[in-house]
């Protein structure tokens, strides 16, 4: 992985260029914590004005998946780091790229790809790294899907192998349910996808993110890997609406979380921090999947951590020392659009009511159009205890009303 010996000056030749792939609301913090630093960073997205596009030096939209215009887009930027911040990417070329010394693919190739197929995760975690997952079959057709189902037991849960935020996934309590999760997985995957993976149900005490980052140790120049607090949260349907940190739990699940953390972490390699989903039952920890790269409930860690997640990945992927020492309780929670919203620019009212809540801040993606469920802010707060800055954050967002233009403000 390249590390830079000096940071030079963005936009003329000696600048550090980062090329992100992805412009959500995570590559936005992460563009404005490598800003910070100097660095010119070139943000692209599917979509115009996608959120990091309006802090980046420059904006691009592509299909990211498509081999040739990200080659293309890779190619003209000639980009030192390429910092992928979603999974749907051509990573094979990714990988060529890399390989052909054009960039370096953060926080490796393999990373990247072993990290976008649930398959490949899985796989590593835990047929080679032997660690404790879900009971779990793959399938590529109902017939199979019925079969794995049979074999992982019920109730399960099945999910596109190629998904996020839980698009496409089903909990299946009878095999009459099977028809219906297979399809419901066809449709809801990101690309077009016939494989599925079924899991069994773990019936969890709770589920945590552990933020797990690999630097470059200046008293040694070695890698070391360190994790943050424990974070807390609440998933509906697949997708995160609330986190706080740290999550209290035991020292020994704490040291079984870290050890399982740092596993996958070591295996995946490279630098940056990683986003490790981990199902406690009473003192062992459960690996669910791993993200290379900032994880949606980490955005906590803007109020509770000394450096956010943002800026630990910055300076873990340019090489520089990090620190993930936790300053203070606090929670996220999270502000998305109404269900019957009608699709449009988002309108948000209630800031003023939102932000006189104590200690709290309040973080607007900025996307340009408002679709039902779609995560939109996030309020986040500080507090002497965990209650407390999960009720100040969940009060705070509760506040914060959106519409779109063209609905009036009392339809
Ligand atoms: N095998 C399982 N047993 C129990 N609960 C599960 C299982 N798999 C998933 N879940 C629940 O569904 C949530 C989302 O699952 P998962 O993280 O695999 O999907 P995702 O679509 O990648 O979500 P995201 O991208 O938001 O992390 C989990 O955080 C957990 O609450
Ligand atoms: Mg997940």
């Amino acid at each position: 992985m390249f590390t830079p010996s000096h940071l030079g000056t963005a936009l003329t030749d000696s600048a550090l260029r980062v090329l992100l792939l992805g412009s959500g609301e995570l590559g936005k913090e992460v563009t404005i914590a490598l800003q910070r630093l100097g660095v010119e960073v070139h943000a692209a997205d599917r979509y115009a004005n996608a959120p990091a596009h309006a802090v980046a030096h420059r904006a691009y939209c592509l299909d990211m998946t498509d081999t040739r215009e990200l080659r293309e887009l890779v190619e003209t930027v000639r980009p030192h780091l390429v910092v992928p911040e979603i999974e749907a990417l051509a990573t094979e070329t990714l990988a060529e790229l890399d390989a052909a010394g054009v960039t370096s693919v953060v926080p490796t190739p393999r990373a990247v790809q072993l990290t976008m197929n649930r398959e490949g995760i899985r796989r590593l975690a835990a047929e080679e790294l032997g660690l404790e997952t879900s009971p779990y079959r793959f399938a590529s057709s109902l017939e199979e899907l019925r079969e794995g189902i049979a074999a992982v037991g019920l109730p399960a849960v099945v999910k596109p192998v190629m998904s996020s935020s839980g698009h496409g996934q089903s909990l299946v309590r009878s095999l009459d349910e099977a028809e219906a999760a297979w399809r419901t997985a066809c449709e809801g995957g990101r690309v077009a996808t016939t494989r599925v993976i079924v899991e069994g149900f773990v019936d969890f005490d709770y589920e945590i993110t552990l933020l797990t980052v690999r630097s470059l140790d200046p008293a040694t120049g070695e890698v070391r890997t360190d994790t943050c607090a424990p974070i807390g949260h609440r998933q509906v349907d697949g997708d995160y609406v609330e986190s706080w940190q740290p999550a209290p739990m035991s020292e020994a699940a704490l040291a079984s979380a870290r050890d399982v953390a740092t596993r996958v972490v070591d295996a995946l390699g490279g630098r940056g921090i990683f986003g490790v989903e981990l199902f406690i039952c009473g003192e062992r920890a459960i690996f669910s999947e791993v993200s290379p790269r900032p994880h949606d409930t980490g955005m906590v860690t803007m109020a509770s951590q000394r450096y956010s997640e943002f800026d630990l990945h910055a300076r873990a992927i340019l090489g520089l020392p990090v620190d993930v020492r936790l300053d203070q309780p606090g929670a996220s929670a999270v502000v998305k659009a109404p269900s019957d919203v009608v699709s449009g620019a988002p309108i948000y009212e209630g800031l003023s009511e939102a932000l006189a809540v104590d200690e709290v801040d309040v973080r607007i993606f900025g996307k340009p159009e408002a679709h039902p469920g779609r995560r939109l802010g996030v309020a986040l707060a500080r507090a002497e205890s965990i209650e407390e800055a999960r009720e100040r954050a969940g009060e705070a967002a509760r506040r914060i009303r959106v519409r779109s233009k063209g609905e009036t403000a009392d339809a």
